[in-house]
């Protein structure tokens, strides 16, 4: 969801001071850690070493393009590239489904079509185990809806079932066919066997410790351990076993009346942590489902706010809520590999002063027998990050009857912990971030990357002060985090880490762009998502950049190592009202694919801000593709679209493929 940091004005707290504080503590620890990454680097023995880049050549190739004013209603490319958009809210993907049109909208068609709001974005091949770069599903994430986007004359107060129910229908997730075509243009397939849509009313598992525990007991549910739907799925990630993991993220705000909970009842404590709303909430949808309803199913809000793993190779397949991985308000998970098989789950909590995550199963991947696979994600232990000031970090577990983790503080088991994951983080004293949204790791350069979208909050009045990991006051422009896990170990229990970018404009003296001339850089405001290409530089998706930099939200292009680190570029700019989610790559790299997420938001279908895609007053969330018009990799095809594109082929299953024995 949106969470746009609407605060304005200037900080109130003496932020030159404390500012020259922090940056002077965090520059001499760039000398330190560039002298370990050196020593880092001459004794490394892992395999992910032979894929790092040449030291200068990040291999981006595109004339930048300058952000756009946030009233501006268009889609903005990087010269010599094409846009089209592949699949819009409402598109028909299931039998019987047909094309959408704002008077005939009903619940029973929208389970048949592409839902609201696309977030997470995933292109894997067909068939399975193939490095198709033609022909593959989408995974597609539908986080949230703008009822007055989607309806004309919408009211809140005067919600009617049929609205609610299509809103029902439109979160979840999509798995749709998309293929190319011989022109080099893609499509959707309609009607495909692998279509599918995954709603927040769908039956789905409850696996894991947290499973049958009292408090996910319901009168629909007497076991515990299955729940109707998945709710605002943002962020995601691929799985080297070919599934998906979907992040539910704002859960909260779909359950209203908490208030009625008695506060001398555990649950209420847990809810107030967690913004279950003591009223009614955003949604409404309590009105005619009582599942919604606190004080008529006091436990239902307990079964979201978990990572859901869903096989879309597989369209009969159940999805699973993971609890082993706890719960939060999961901006995605994502996952890192050893050259052994060892795993581990990256993991954020968006949410001002919220926490970092991440969770290392018991087992490890199993590359020729998928079925080994599909279910590691519900033993293992899971951490949470404490940076410290001098650059080093630890991953605190959350293990039952450790530190404080113990009946005495109320967690009674390993369930009432991950439940409570927050509070049982809170308790080990664990640091707080500035909003944790994408958390990646970086096959090429081995290091894993955390990015913080905004946070108006800090040093604000009773909460939380800036630290080294967390160094603005009124961190409105947002930042990104870089991790280096001990011995490059995905599994390792210490990290060290540094800042790689503070976002903002390039005037404002507090922004820093790992050091690259200032004057050279694109303009990044509250960055969100990421994805690495094959040579390791990252993509970086903005949600908010209109209150945090005053441009529309866009897409950037940033090389990590050489001499080019930090040169970030902008490569796509979003429709009014947008931000940018996916971001994501087909397998070789000659196709991206971008959701423009929430369109024309803060606007109504009676006064719009956007009229994206169709011209019409109703925006479309929407899928598009972006290709070179010479065909060559996105991003190095050359700034006129002629020059030939050299770079190696072979997707991320390849790099894996070759790292395990
Ligand atoms: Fe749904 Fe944290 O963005
Ligand atoms: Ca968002
Ligand atoms: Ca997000
Ligand atoms: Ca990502």
């Amino acid at each position: 969801m949106t969470d746009r940091d609407t605060s304005i004005g200037t900080p109130d707290h003496g932020v030159g001071e404390l500012w020259g504080d922090v940056l002077d503590r965090f520059l001499s620890r760039r000398g330190f850690l560039k002298a370990s990454a050196a020593l880092g680097a001459a004794t490394a023995a892992s395999g992910l070493a032979l894929n790092a880049p040449a030291a200068d050549a990040a291999g981006l190739d595109f004339t930048p393009i300058p952000g756009d004013p946030p009233d501006a209603d268009r889609l903005v490319v990087a010269p010599g590239y094409r846009m089209q958009v592949l699949i819009r809210w409402g598109d028909p993907i299931l039998p019987g489904g047909e094309p959408w049109s704002p008077e005939r909208q009903s619940a029973e068609m929208q389970e048949r079509q592409f839902g609201y709001n696309c977030d997470f974005v995933g292109y894997l091949p067909l068939p399975y185990g193939s490095n198709n770069p033609n022909r593959g599903l989408l995974v597609v994430n539908h986080e949230y809806t703008n009822p007055e986007l989607m309806f004309a004359n919408f009211s809140l107060s005067r919600l009617t079932r049929e609205q609610a129910d299509i809103q029902i229908a439109a979160h979840g997730i999509s798995v749709v066919e998309v293929e190319r075509r011989p022109d080099g243009t893609w499509r959707y397939v309609p009607n495909s066997p692998y279509n599918r849509r995954i709603t927040a009313n769908t039956p789905i598992q409850l696996t894991g410790p947290a499973a049958g525990h009292p408090w996910l007991v319901t009168s629909q549910d007497p076991t515990g351990s299955w729940v109707l739907g998945t709710l605002n799925n943002c962020a995601g990630g691929k799985t080297p076993w070919g599934t998906v993991l979907s992040g539910e993220e704002n859960f909260n705000g779909y359950f209203d009346n908490a208030g009625q909970i008695p506060t001398s009842d555990p649950r209420r404590a847990s809810m107030n942590r967690y913004g279950i709303p003591t009223g009614m909430g955003r949604y409404q949808w309590s009105r005619y489902h009582d599942r919604f309803d606190v004080a008529k199913e006091p436990n239902e809000s307990f079964k979201h706010g978990w990572v859901v793993e869903i096989d879309p190779y597989d369209p009969t397949s159940t999805p699973k809520k993971r609890t082993a991985l706890g719960r939060r308000k999961n901006e995605a998970a994502t996952y890192a590999i050893n050259p052994d098989g060892r795993l581990a789950i990256y993991i954020g909590d968006d949410e001002r002063f919220d926490y970092a995550y991440k969770f290392v199963p018991t087992g490890r991947f199993n590359p020729n027998n998928r079925a080994a696979n599909m279910d590691l994600l519900d033993s293992g232990t899971l951490y949470v990050a404490k940076f410290n000031d001098d650059g080093t970090g630890q991953w605190l577990p959350l293990v039952w009857g450790e530190g404080p983790l113990t009946p005495a503080n109320g967690f009674g088991s390993q369930a009432d912990i991950l439940i409570n994951t927050r509070q049982a983080a809170d308790a080990l004293g664990a640091t707080k971030m500035d909003r944790p949204e994408d958390f990646e790791w970086n096959p090429v350069n081995g290091k894993v990357y955390l990015v913080l979208t905004n946070n108006s909050d800090r040093g604000a009045p009773g909460r939380a002060g800036p630290d080294a990991a967390n160094p603005r006051p009124n961190n409105r422009a947002g930042h990104i985090i870089e991790i280096t896990e001990a011995n490059n170990d995905v599994t390792a229990t210490t990290f060290t880490w540094n800042i790689f970018i503070l976002a903002g404009r390039p005037s404002d003296p507090t922004s820093w762009y790992a050091g690259y001339p200032k004057d050279r850089v694109s303009t990044l405001g509250a960055p969100d998502n990421i994805v690495f290409d094959q040579l390791g530089n990252m993509w970086v998706g903005t949600d908010g950049a209109s209150s945090a930099v005053q441009l529309n939200d866009g897409l950037f292009a940033v090389p990590l190592e050489g001499s080019e680190r930090g040169h970030l570029q902008q490569f796509f700019s979003a429709v009014a009202g947008a931000e940018v989610c996916g971001p994501e790559f087909n397998t070789d790299e000659t196709t991206l694919f971008l959701a423009v997420q929430h369109p024309g938001e803060d606007g109504t279908v009676e006064n719009p801000i956007s009229t994206w895609p169709d011209g019409l007053p109703y925006p479309r969330p929407s899928v598009i593709t972006i290709v070179a018009e010479n065909g060559g990799r996105i991003g190095m095809a050359g700034s006129t679209g002629r020059q030939a594109a050299s770079r190696p082929t072979g997707g991320l299953g390849d790099l894996f493929r070759n790292l395990l024995p």
